[in-house]
């Protein structure tokens, strides 16, 4: 395999810098299932405070926070709606129905985009024993699948104002919510005290090693806690991790801009030397879609094209492939990201 200058196949690929691991080195721990670990508890105070709940809960993972959040709210039984491409339909390998006895309907959507109408034409409340009764809706930001889509604001509380008077639960998968703070502007607090609970993850773009923390009410957060243990997700001497997470906070939230517009540089150049490939006008964050086939590709040979030039792509479907920036790609490697994606899109043309 050749030397890898840009690794561009996910942003859960970041290891953790030298000041990070001082700081977990430093971290004061003790046993977090007794509750006695005083750099997690500080980690979810502050996640809690971000989003603008009233506790919070570390976790080992994404899914886990999600598959705690997903069954605080929903009955065995009784339905989660969700987008088609969201992570907890498509990437969670079925957790909610495994784990919780969830069943799920989905709506389509375009780059994954909320649409007051996805949900709403999904939502069933009051149909006594005769349907399923929709006990969830799950909202994606950004959008993975959907390639770095910005949900807006304005959107989720619509959504929010019809489900609430009908009972219905609202819970944010907010992996890369860091990033849609970067890229919209908009607090995080907005977005968090729009749900009843939210998932955040710190091992992607921000940089940690590991780790995601559900926020929500105190009451919420003390049964998740209970269920995180018979998950078997309670950790111990874990304060080494959450160090991590809070040295990311403070440390790797702005510099998301940084991710953003070097995606939108290799966007731009793309759709230049290749049309069709791209609009750039969709990256809105630290991940590109491409298109290859508008180029005469397939997604495997644009993958093999660039990974000769030593840079790492990753086939999404036949024809596309995504790429994602993080801590560990810098100018440079964008500019050989640029270089590799050039000589394979127009070798093909
Ligand atoms: C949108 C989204 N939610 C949840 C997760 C799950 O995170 P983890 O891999 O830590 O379980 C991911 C992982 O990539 C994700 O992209």
């Amino acid at each position: 395999m050749p030397e890898i200058i840009a690794d561009l196949l996910s942003d859960t690929l970041t290891r953790p810098t030298p000041a990070m691991r001082e700081a977990m080195a430093r971290a004061e721990v003790g046993d977090d299932v007794f509750g006695e670990d005083p750099t997690v508890r500080a980690l979810e105070e502050r996640v809690a405070g971000l989003l603008g709940h009233e506790a919070g809960l570390f976790a080992p993972s994404g899914s886990m926070a999600n598959q705690l959040g997903l069954r605080l709210h929903v009955a065995p039984g009784r339905e989660m709606v969700a987008d088609q491409q969201a992570h907890v339909v498509r990437a969670e390998l079925g957790a909610a129905a495994a784990f919780s006895g969830i069943t799920s309907r989905t709506w389509p959507s375009v780059r994954g985009r909320l649409e007051t109408s996805g949900p709403m034409s999904l939502v069933t409340t009051g149909v006594g024993p005769y349907q399923v009764e929709t006990a969830l809706v799950v909202v994606e930001n950004t959008h993975n699948f959907g390639g770095g889509t910005v949900q807006p604001i304005e959107t989720i509380r619509e959504v929010r104002a019809a489900t609430q008077p009908r009972g219905v639960a609202m819970h944010l998968d907010g992996a890369r919510l860091w990033n849609a703070h970067v890229a919209s502007g908009v607090a995080l607090a907005d977005y968090g005290t729009a749900f009843d609970t939210v998932s955040v993850c710190l091992s992607k773009g921000l940089g940690a090693p590991v780790g995601s923390v559900l926020v929500g009410s105190a009451d919420a957060m003390a049964e998740a806690r209970i269920w995180r243990k018979r998950y078997g997700g309670g950790m111990r001497q874990v304060g080494i991790l959450a160090a991590a997470g809070l040295y990311a906070l403070e440390h790797h939230v702005e510099r998301l801009a940084d991710d953003h517009a070097r995606a939108a540089r290799f966007a731009a150049v793309c759709a230049e030397v290749a049309p069709g490939t791209i609009d750039p006008a969709t990256v809105e964050t630290n991940i590109v879609v491409l298109d290859v086939g508008a180029a005469g590709l397939t997604a495997a040979a644009f993958v093999e094209g660039t990974l000769a030039r030593g840079v790492r792509t990753y086939a999404v479907g036949p024809a596309a492939v995504r790429l994602v920036w993080h801590l560990d790609v810098d100018d440079a490697g964008t500019e050989a990201a640029i270089a590799a994606a050039r000589e394979v899109l127009t070798a093909a043309a």
